[in-house]
């Protein structure tokens, strides 16, 4: 076996400023669209806190609206207003229980917004879902361009309401604080407002927040900025960004992210995670594994800030060499942890990183014991199959 003190950097812990994550391993935000009125139920604890029993390191909780309208769906969480606090509070306290750091993606979804969950079809909220409650709103964006064709046309944000978007992720900063989250992550990604000012596809503006890269990146740096002053100097920052937009001829290049990169990390911006695609409907996702982590491993080269690499990961030891090759600090999964939440102490196992004469390393103490007693009784049986198959059962 290989020497897994040396190369097994994907269960060694991570030092963000002062938050320790126990491994490299996070659960991506993903959209649950099971909220109502943005508020956190049962559904989130046990969805999430499954992770934390699965040994996540950090686990990232969906993206998050600043503000009602900046929605997805009218099923997204909400952070809004300080009744979002306290349900946010116990999902904190059980990760933290179980070991996992918890962070929370802050977002608007500006042209994305007021949409169909996927499973209703998704596409934009319309008069037969306003008969069943649930009625479109005016959506905002850089400019006043539908994200898809035969989309809601957002209104496009003049400089005042520019201004009052950034409180809003201001404020929704310090109830992430007041909820006890260990880390916040600004969306800057998959065509949602701040992706929407960054991409040149989408926005059209000619004052000092569009045209050249400076101007299309003003806004999401100012708030960076503020989040960074707003939020604990011991706790880490996170941005996702799309590296590259879905459209390569004429929308953000990895060059672009590498620049964006360098000014998020000179605001005190700690981790980068790079997705890709978005702006309009377009996502260009290659066929094969880990298809964003060449973005990821640019980034760090290139801008020296930690990344954190997202993108069909789903295999140990390809995870492991994300890390050990230096690609990525951080390797997120979001599929595979719905499909596997226990993914990191199946990949522990696999990869035999776990403690020295402990087989079954970070699995919970519930969980263990049973398992441990389960192992010699299933050496005895043999393989299922022998079994399946009407062979002659071992003595
Ligand atoms: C159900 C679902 C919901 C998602 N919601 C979000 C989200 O809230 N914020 C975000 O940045 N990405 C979201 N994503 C993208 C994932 O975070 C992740 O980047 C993507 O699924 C690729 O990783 P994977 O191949 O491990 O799934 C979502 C993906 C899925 C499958």
């Amino acid at each position: 076996m290989a020497d897994i003190a040396a190369t097994a950097h994907l269960f060694h812990p991570l030092q963000l400023r002062e938050l320790r994550l126990r491994n490299r391993l996070a659960v991506s935000p993903m959209c649950q669209y099971s909220a109502v009125d943005g508020l956190a139920n049962d559904f989130h604890l046990v969805h999430l806190g499954r992770f934390a029993l699965g040994g996540f390191g950090l686990v990232v909780v969906e993206a998050t609206g600043v503000a009602p309208e900046g929605r997805i769906t009218p099923g997204d969480l909400g952070i809004w207003s300080d009744d979002h606090v306290e349900p946010l509070k116990r999902i904190v306290a059980f990760l933290e229980q179980h070991g996992a750091a918890p962070a929370i993606q802050l977002a608007h979804a500006g042209p994305k917004a007021s949409t169909r969950r996927p499973w209703q079809g998704g596409g934009p909220l319309d008069a037969d879902d306003a008969a069943r409650g649930e009625a479109p709103w005016q959506t905002v964006s850089a400019s006043a361009e539908a994200a898809v064709p035969g989309w809601h046309v957002p209104h496009a944000l003049t400089i005042e309401e520019i201004s009052e978007v950034t409180e809003q992720f201001v404020a929704a900063a310090r109830r992430a604080r007041a909820a006890g989250f260990k880390a916040i992550e600004l969306h800057c990604a998959h065509g949602y407002l701040m992706n929407a000012f960054l991409s040149p596809i989408s926005n059209r503006r000619d004052d000092q927040y569009g045209g050249d890269l400076a101007g299309r990146m003003r806004l999401p740096l100012e708030i960076a900025e503020r989040l960074r002053a707003e939020w604990p100097d011991e706790l880490p920052l996170f941005v996702r960004v799309s590296a590259v937009d879905g459209d390569p001829d004429s929308g953000t290049t990895a060059d672009d992210t590498v620049a964006f990169a360098r000014e998020l990390a000179a605001r005190g911006v700690d981790v980068v995670d790079c997705s890709s695609g978005g702006v309009g409907r377009r996502y260009a996702h290659p066929e094969h594994y880990g298809y964003q982590v060449p973005y990821a491993a640019r980034v760090r080269a290139e801008a020296g800030i930690a990344t954190m690499a997202v993108g069909l990961v789903v295999d140990p030891e390809h995870a492991q060499a994300i890390v050990a090759d230096g690609e990525a600090d951080l390797v997120a999964m979001g599929r595979t942890a719905l499909d596997d939440p226990d993914w990191p102490l199946h990949a522990q196992q696999a990869l035999g990183a776990q403690p020295a004469g402990d087989p079954f390393g970070d699995w919970p103490q519930q969980a263990r014991w049973a398992l441990e007693a389960r192992g010699p009784l299933l050496d005895r049986l043999g393989p299922w199959a022998q079994w399946a198959g009407g062979e002659e059962q071992p003595e």
